[in-house]
C-alpha cells in the first residue's frame, strides 16, 4: 500500500466525519502489518469534550478488531494539518516509529514524517516499569 493509496482512504474516511460544532473534517487511515487498514473520522458531540479524533478513531477499530501491529497512518484535513497531541500519545502506545503521512481535504501529501520526530521523548508503556 502506497502513501497516497493511503492518503487517499484517508480522505475517503473525511467524508464520514460528525462534525456540526468545529466544521472541521478529519479523516484517517491506519495501516496494519497484515496489510488491512482501518479507517475513522472525528465524532463530535454536543458535549464538546467528549468528541473523538480521526486518529483515535481508526486506532480504537483496529484495536477492537484484535490488530494492534502498525505501521503508518494517513491523515486528511484541510491544509494537511498536524494531528493533535492526544492522537500522538495514543499511536505512540503502538509503534512510537511509525510513518505519518498528512494530507490535504483531496488526500493529496503535504508531508511525510514519523511519530517520534512528532513526539519526542513520549511517555511509553516502557516506563511503567
Ligand atoms: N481533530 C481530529 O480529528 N484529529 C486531530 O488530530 C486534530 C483535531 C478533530 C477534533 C474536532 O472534531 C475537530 O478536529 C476540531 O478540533
Amino acid at each position: 500500500m502506497t502513501a497516497s493509496e493511503l492518503l487517499k482512504l484517508a480522505s475517503e474516511a473525511r467524508k464520514s466525519a460528525y462534525a456540526p460544532y468545529s466544521k472541521f473534517l478529519v479523516g484517517a487511515a491506519l495501516l496494519s502489518d497484515n496489510g488491512t487498514v482501518f479507517t475513522g473520522c472525528n465524532v463530535e458531540n454536543a458535549s464538546y469534550g467528549l468528541t473523538n479524533c480521526a486518529e483515535r478513531t481508526a486506532v480504537f477499530t483496529a484495536i477492537s478488531e484484535g490488530v494492534r501491529n502498525f505501521s503508518a497512518i494517513a491523515i486528511s484535513l484541510l491544509g494537511g494539518g498536524s494531528p493533535c497531541g492526544a492522537c500522538r500519545q495514543v499511536l505512540n502506545e503502538f509503534n512510537p516509529c511509525m510513518k505519518i503521512y498528512l494530507g490535504d481535504e483531496n488526500g493529496q501529501l503535504v508531508r511525510e514524517t514519523t511519530l517520534d520526530v512528532m513526539l519526542p521523548d513520549a511517555f511509553g508503556p516502557e516506563n511503567l516499569s
